[in-house]
């Protein structure tokens, strides 16, 4: 039996565990997850799920049949059925346009914002940043094609990254244009590249035929180099009347909005969805060549998957990598599940009626309590061990008199609390300030007897 995870994945662990890195971090995922559900519902999105596998043929119609993704990283699902056999989902977007149209989703207000987050499976070569089972934060809005609806999209992707105390993300913004538009600039990388496809990776070879645009998204450094050489356009180029349209009101809006981006003229994205917006957001701390998330519209896909055309927009971002990020810039995440309360008895005797305070507590704040008596020594160590604010003492005479002995750890405070007013106290003194992980906060009630 192996003792090992498999490649590409991680497990979340829970707060002091050994080694914790943010991106390890169960606390840390749910302060992500946290902050995404504050901002998109309040800027209207609605929750919902969908089945982490799907059959292949919604990846392979939705994701796109050139892609990388279809193509090297599909993770099946060994199940020959017959749409083809199943697939771990690689992103959210198909399951959700799947979802829209399967349910009538079409009758809710439109245009419909959706959010979601969860686990994506893609078959990666595995590095920092770079799992086969990764997760993200994922907003779609189905039903609209105005610009305004795009702009707002990304306002809100920059956002959830601002609430998180993000400071070093930058949005790269360019457009891929209408499908006339993608075929005539596919024609022109095709003249251009393919007098010297034998100076072209093996992969990019396969490109040229299938979907020349992705050879400017090549890692091989032999292919960025004849991309320099050949001196190429950008898609931004050959962008039609409409979306170039289209791609000034988004930047007129973002712009009215101080959302700072880049221009990015030869965005390629690694999905075959897109049209006209597109971009991806970016930070340091990743590395250049890793996006913390990415998004644009995808009016067609609705369409190919078999539904009626249905304009849309969207964008998903790893958690993992935005983990990543915060850690570079030394940012802290709250502990989930708030201050605790460690209450113990001092003897055998007050072992159940401990249990009952801490019971009592939690309809205000986390209580824990110990299974058995303690000495108050191990009292205090067990509750710093599990980085307590107060630890509570129920020894016989506090019992008595129907009280416990309150001490607030970190300044060694403490006084006798009567049991009734316990949760009054510790409701003023534990949410008068949320205390991060490194800073309790200071008792006040406690200190002025
Ligand atoms: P994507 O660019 O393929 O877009 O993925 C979005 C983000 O997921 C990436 O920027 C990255 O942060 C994270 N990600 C992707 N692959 C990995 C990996 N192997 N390991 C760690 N993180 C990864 C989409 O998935 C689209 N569905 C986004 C979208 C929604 N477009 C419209 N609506």
């Amino acid at each position: 039996m192996s003792l090992q995870r498999p490649k590409g994945t991680q497990d979340h662990l829970p707060d002091g565990s050994p080694k914790l890195r943010a991106d390890l971090s169960a606390s840390a995922f749910s302060h992500v997850t946290r902050t995404a559900a504050r901002v998109l519902e309040r800027g209207g999105a609605q929750w919902m799920e969908t089945p982490l596998f799907e059959y292949a043929d919604l990846v392979q119609r939705g994701v796109g049949s050139s892609t990388d993704i279809v193509r090297k990283e599909m993770f099946t699902v060994t199940y020959a059925g017959e749409h083809g056999g199943y697939i771990l989902r690689p992103e959210g977007t198909a399951g959700i346009v799947r979802a829209y149209l399967e349910n009538g989703l079409k009758q809710l207000p439109s245009p419909l914002k959706l959010w979601t987050h969860g686990p994506m499976f893609r078959a990666e070569n595995v590095q920092q940043g770079r799992l086969r089972q990764f997760h993200q934060v994922d907003y779609e809005v189905i039903g609209s094609a105005l610009s305004l609806v795009d702009a707002e999209a990304i306002w809100l992707m920059v956002q959830v990254v601002q609430e998180l105390g993000l400071t070093g993300a930058r949005i790269k913004l360019g457009s891929v244009g209408d499908p006339a538009d993608r075929e005539r600039y596919d024609a022109y990388l095709r003249q251009l590249f393919t007098p010297h496809a034998e100076r072209l990776s093996a992969d990019s070879q396969d490109r040229l035929t299938r979907n020349p645009m992705r050879i400017l998204d090549s890692k091989s450094k032999d292919d960025q180099a004849l991309i320099v050489e050949l001196g190429v356009e950008p898609m931004l180029n050959f962008l039609g009347e409409e979306a170039s349209a289209h791609f000034q009101e988004v930047r007129g809006h973002l712009e009215a909005w101080g959302v700072p981006y880049d221009l990015d003229p030869s965005i390629v994205r690694g999905l075959d969805y897109y049209r006209r917006t597109a971009w991806e957001l970016h930070h340091q701390g990743v590395g250049a060549k890793s996006a913390l998330g990415g998004g644009g519209r995808y009016d067609g896909l609705a369409k190919e998957l078999g539904g009626p055309e249905t304009p849309a927009v969207g964008w998903a971002f790893g958690i993992e990598r935005l983990l990543i990020a915060m850690d570079a810039e030394g940012l802290k995440w709250p502990l989930t599940a708030g201050p605790l309360v460690y209450v113990a008895a001092l003897d055998a005797e007050q072992v159940d009626p401990a249990a009952r305070v801490a019971l009592g507590i939690r309809a205000v704040a986390r209580a824990e309590f110990a299974y058995r008596a303690l000495k108050p020594g191990n009292v205090f160590r067990e509750a710093e061990r599990r980085t307590a604010v107060y630890a509570a003492l129920i020894g016989s005479e506090e019992a008595g008199r129907g009280s416990v002995m309150l001490k607030h750890l970190s300044s060694g405070v403490q006084r006798e609390v009567p049991v009734a007013e316990l949760n009054a106290l510790l409701l003023s003194d534990l949410f008068s300030e949320m205390p991060s992980p490194d800073s309790a906060p200071t008792p006040p009630a406690l200190e002025t007897r």
